[in-house]
Parts: C-alpha cells; sequence; structure tokens
C-alpha cells in the first residue's frame, strides 16, 4: 500500500506534507513526490527510493504554494522508478493525483483515453485518472473527479489538486483508507492519522463511495449520488509520542517492548474476576446468539493469520466448538460453506488487508455472522463485520507485526473466556484463566528483561543462510511466526513446522550448520519434543530452544536456551513468542538490515 498527504490553508505546503509522509513510509517507500499549487501553476517533484533521497533533490528548495499533496509508493503496477512516481499529472499539466490501491479497469480506460490522444508518462494504472478527470473537467474539479470515479473499477484512496482551482483539494475512497483532518482554516487528507497527530487529532474517515472537497476554510463530504453527507467528527485517543521510535534505534524494537503495556491495553475492563469471564462490548452478539454459533472459521494473513492458527486451539481445547482457520486469499475465492450458523473472525492488525476484507465481505454475503480482531480503528474491516474487538495494542509502525499479534492472541483468549463460559467451563476454571490472563503483561516484562541474553545468541547466528522453527500444539504456530520474523526482516529463509513433521522431510536438511529453534514451553506435548530435540541433535543439528523457567531436560540437549514464565499452556504463545521476535531483530540488526522497511514489504497490503 502507499501513503498520502494533502493540505489546503494558508501555510507552505510542500515541508508540511514532506513532514507529514515521513510518519507513512512504512506503508510503501519505494519513490516519494509532492505536487504544490499556488496562483502560477502546478510544480510536482519526485524521486525514486525514499523520501531522503526527494528531501535531499529538493535541498530546502520547496516548491511554492499552500495547496499542496505528498505520496510515499508501494508499487504494484510499473517499477520503482521516478517516472512512475506519483503524482502524475494530465497532459496540460493542470492537475495532480496521488493514489493508493489499483485501478482494475486502467487497460481499457488508457486504449480510450489514448484514442482521445492523452499522451502517457508513465506504466502505471494511475495515471490514467489524471487524463479522466482531464477529460471530463468543465469548471469544477470535485465534478470532474466525481464524473471519473463512475468508470473506474478497482480500488482507490486518492487525492487531486489542480492549478486551475488552486485551493480545492478533493479526495475519495473506494476499498482504500483515507481521511480528512480537520485544523484552524486549513484541512488535511491522510491515508493514516499518524501523519496529522502534529496539526490536528480531529479527523473524519470517509467511507467507501464518499468524496471530501476540502478548501482552507471548510470541507463537505459527498455521497456517490453528490448528496452531502454529515459524518462523525473522531478524535484520536494516542499522540505523537506514540508515533515516533522515543529513542528506541528501530519501531520493532520499541513494539516489542511495548508488549507489557499494549497487553494491559488489550485486556483493560475486560476481565470479570468473580465470575471467571470476560466481556466484549463491541462483539455485538448475545449470548443466545453466541450458543447458536456451532462452527467457527477464521480468516487473516501473514502474522494475523498466525494468531488465528493459536485461536484455534484456544476455541477447540476451551470453548469446544468446531474451527477452522483459513488463508484470506483462500477463503475468498474457494466455495466455503458457511451460514446463519457459522462465526467468521477476520483478524488483522490494519483492517485494510485486502485479501481479509474481501474474505469477510464473501462470508457476509453467504449469511455468515463476521467478527473482526482489529487494531486500527476506523478501518476498513472494522466498518465491515457486525462486530468486533479493538486491540487497543496503539499503532504499530514497524512492518514486521510483533505487539499486535500478543494483542491478538490476548484477544482471542478474551473471546474464548467468554464462549466458553457459556458453553463448557466452570467458574473456578474461568476465574484461573482470568488471573493467569491478569498475570501475563508482568510476565512479558520478565522476559523482555532478558532481551541481551537473546541478543548475543543470535549475534552467533547472523551468518546463518537458512533456519528451521519446530513447535507443537498451538506453539506450532509460534514456531511459523518466528520463521516469519526472520525472513521478512533478515532475508534468511527460514521455515516453521510441527516438530513431529520433521522426520517426514524436513530432517534431511538438519545439519551443523542449520540453526533449529525448538520452541518447547513444559506443556502436555513436553515428552514428545524432547524426542524431537533428541533427533535433530542425533543429526549435529545446533538446537537454541525456548523453554520454561526450571527446565531440565532440554536445556540439557539445547545448545541455547531462553526461558519463559509458568502460565497455563493455552496462553504460552504469548510468552513463547518473545524471544523469537527479539532473536529476529538482533540477527536482521547484526546484517545491517533496515529493521523498521524490510525489502518489497509493506505494513499491510491493501492490493489483491
Ligand atoms: C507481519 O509481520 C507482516 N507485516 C504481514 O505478514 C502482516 O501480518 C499481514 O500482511 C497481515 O496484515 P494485517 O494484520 O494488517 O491484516
Amino acid at each position: 500500500m502507499c501513503g498520502i498527504v494533502g493540505y489546503v490553508g494558508s501555510r507552505q505546503g510542500a515541508p508540511l506534507v514532506l513532514e507529514a509522509l515521513k510518519r507513512l513510509e512504512y506503508r510503501g517507500y519505494d519513490s516519494a513526490g509532492i505536487a504544490t499549487v499556488n496562483g502560477k501553476g502546478l510544480s510536482v517533484e519526485r524521486a525514486p527510493g525514499r523520501i531522503a533521497v526527494l528531501e535531499a533533490r529538493l535541498d530546502g528548495r520547496y516548491p511554492p504554494g499552500t495547496t499542496a499533496l505528498a505520496h510515499t509508493r508501494w508499487a504494484t503496477h510499473g517499477a520503482p522508478t521516478e517516472q512512475n512516481a506519483h503524482p502524475h499529472t494530465d497532459c496540460a499539466g493542470t492537475i495532480a493525483l496521488v493514489h493508493n490501491g489499483i485501478i482494475e479497469n486502467a487497460g481499457a480506460l488508457r486504449k480510450k483515453l489514448l484514442e482521445r490522444r492523452h499522451v502517457f508518462r508513465s506504466e502505471t494504472d494511475t495515471e490514467v485518472v489524471a487524463h479522466l478527470i482531464e477529460e471530463l473537467y468543465d469548471g469544477s474539479l470535485a465534478d470532474a473527479v466525481i464524473a471519473a470515479l463512475r468508470s473506474i473499477e478497482g480500488t482507490y484512496g486518492l487525492a487531486v489538486v489542480s492549478s486551475r482551482e488552486p485551493g480545492t483539494l478533493v479526495a475519495a475512497r473506494m476499498g482504500s483508507p483515507i481521511l480528512v483532518g480537520i485544523g484552524d482554516g486549513e484541512h488535511f487528507v491522510a491515508s493514516d492519522a499518524a501523519a496529522l497527530l502534529e496539526h490536528t487529532r480531529s479527523v473524519v474517515y470517509l467511507d467507501d463511495g464518499e468524496v471530501a472537497v476540502l478548501t482552507r476554510d471548510g470541507y463537505q463530504i459527498l455521497d456517490r449520488d453528490t448528496a452531502q453527507v454529515e459524518k462523525a467528527v473522531r478524535t484520536i485517543d494516542w499522540d505523537l509520542k506514540t508515533v515516533e521510535r522515543g529513542g528506541f534505534a528501530h519501531f520493532m524494537l520499541k513494539e516489542i517492548m511495548e508488549q507489557p503495556e499494549s497487553l494491559r491495553n488489550t485486556l483493560r475492563g475486560r476481565l470479570l474476576d468473580d465470575a471467571g469471564t470476560s466481556r466484549q462490548g463491541g462483539i455485538n452478539l448475545s449470548d443466545d446468539e453466541l450458543l447458536d454459533i456451532d462452527r467457527i472459521v477464521l480468516t487473516a494473513c501473514g502474522t494475523s493469520w498466525h494468531a488465528a492458527l493459536i485461536g484455534e486451539y484456544l476455541l477447540e481445547e476451551l470453548a469446544r466448538v468446531a474451527c477452522e482457520v483459513e488463508y484470506a486469499s483462500e477463503f475468498r475465492y474457494r466455495n466455503p460453506i458457511v451460514d446463519e450458523d457459522t462465526l467468521v473472525i477476520g483478524i488483522s492488525q490494519s483492517g485494510e488487508t485486502a485479501d481479509t476484507l474481501a474474505a469477510i465481505r464473501e462470508a457476509r454475503q453467504r449469511g455468515a455472522r463476521t467478527l473482526g480482531i482489529v487494531n486500527v480503528v476506523g478501518s476498513s474491516i472494522a466498518h465491515e463485520v457486525d462486530g468486533g474487538i479493538y486491540l487497543h495494542a496503539g499503532p504499530e509502525i514497524g512492518v514486521a507485526s510483533t505487539k499486535a499479534f500478543t494483542s491478538q492472541v490476548a484477544a482471542l483468549a478474551l473471546f474464548t473466556l467468554h464462549l466458553a463460559r457459556l458453553r463448557t467451563l466452570s467458574v473456578l476454571q474461568g476465574r484461573e484463566f482470568v488471573q493467569a490472563l491478569r498475570h501475563l503483561p508482568d510476565q512479558v516484562a520478565a522476559v523482555l528483561d532478558r532481551a541481551d541474553e537473546v541478543e548475543a545468541v543470535a549475534r552467533q547466528f547472523a551468518d546463518a543462510t537458512n533456519a528451521l522453527y519446530l513447535g507443537r500444539g498451538s506453539n506450532f504456530p509460534v514456531a511459523l511466526e518466528g520463521a516469519l520474523k526472520l525472513k521478512e526482516i533478515s532475508y534468511i529463509h527460514a521455515e516453521g513446522y510441527p516438530a513431529a513433521e520433521m522426520k517426514h522431510g524436513p530432517i534431511a536438511l538438519i545439519d551443523h550448520q542449520m540453526p533449529v529453534v525448538v520452541v518447547a514451553p513444559r506443556d502436555g506435548t513436553y515428552a514428545k519434543i524432547v524426542s524431537n530435540v533428541q533427533e535433530v541433535k542425533a543429526r549435529g543439528g545446533r538446537v537454541i530452544a525456548v523453554v520454561t523457567e526450571g527446565d531440565e531436560e532440554i536445556t540439557t540437549l539445547a545448545d541455547h536456551v531462553f526461558t519463559i514464565p509458568v502460565t497455563l499452556d493455552a496462553l504460552t504463545p504469548v510468552l513463547s513468542v518473545l524471544p523469537l521476535q527479539l532473536f529476529a531483530y538482533y540477527i536482521a540488526v547484526a546484517r545491517g538490515c533496515d529493521v523498521d522497511k524490510p525489502r518489497n514489504l509493506a505494513k499491510s497490503v491493501t492490493v489483491e
């Protein structure tokens, strides 16, 4: 996905939108560009790569203008070059546009516009929209944009300015986030509130099909039929500090270290000690409706999919309800069997992942009840579902998800507890579970206090070329998550496997070079995983094991151990993942990788 910022006011726009754009660079960093409008015309400046490259090129010489756009790109159509960087303009150079999403019928529209002698300068789908607006312009930028959108298929969050209307900025949303920021004598648009915190905390989230027309003095929101829409103004409840690194070397390390607090926020006000249960105000399902649910489908992508796998173990083990976990990208195109007695839970940190959003829509269309476990307030998935559980983990800026994962598992545990107390769990068992959840944040802090031990081991594996991660039960998904973290930030190839699966193939990979990370807390599968460690050692593998305090057997076998405190089997994943997050982080740092902005990745994937 890309990052968009726009401004219309009385201040010089270029330095302002460029500074704000930096807070969105985690969304994509293939190229950057700005456009400004002043009484004399339109200026556009673009550069391939990071915003810093564009800044160096500008060298403080910002194009003048009090209306401005900025964009940071995650390339989908057209290579990450200057030519394909946004903003894109029309033939006459009077219209500039920035876009996040995919114009699916760009090819057909381009053909028509070429027949009408429009000249294209890029390979992007986006440029088509600038020419379409040019084609339809008849004195009103807003009308031309609305008319152009009528013939566009696909997804967009976009913003447009024109030298013919220097004091106007038009933005629109269909499937990709865009919000309006309300200032005093100035207005903003952005893909994400984080970009605007320096200027305002009052925002209006656009819904699909809505268009915003902004001037210095005001804004109006129009629906598909250009009727004016009254929208609630929301106040962002986090401040600038939360979107800054706060002295940490990387956002990823900051977010790893924030987990005691983010977990407390996820649990706050949701645990009922005496009743031994939990409450989630937003699920929009009565206890009777919950009891009618006979099947739960959890769907997500990436790290959120790993949390879903742990959710399956929790729900089946404790609430005794049948569960399936589906890759959202597969679920949406399969012919899934879901009905009104099925609850489909979509898990997403950003709430904008296109495949997960589409999977939710598919489930709704088939009559299923839907629930979202989401971190970003006001996001598309939060809009789409029947009910939801917000993580309240705070903004997650590092591309590699960390604190959202542990909060997702905690949210799934809360929901499971509620359901289980309605079905199978006694009040005493419920109280024990509540107490275990209450202890988690302090236990997480205790593990993170020993980060330097993980760093010391990680440095010894910085030259690894492959790695194998093994786990059993609900710690198998933790092994998958550990492998994903290592892959995405250090570029070392790594695979996660159920430990017992190793004998059916991966064991062939093991030699004295191969680091084998074994997630082995003292739970019901402990005895089995001890044998798996012995099998690895028998082939000369180097074992790094995550074990429970007081462990002896695996500690004797393994080359390195990271210990975690005792908790309920079902909750061990919240603790066992922490050393794996740190392990991947310190290896990536030792390899000099750009931890917060790994190559080819974006924080959330708003395109298919
Ligand atoms: C995880 O570190 C990655 N950033 C990625 O796999 C991510 O989990 C996935 O894209 C899903 O994102 P979401 O939770 O925002 O939907």
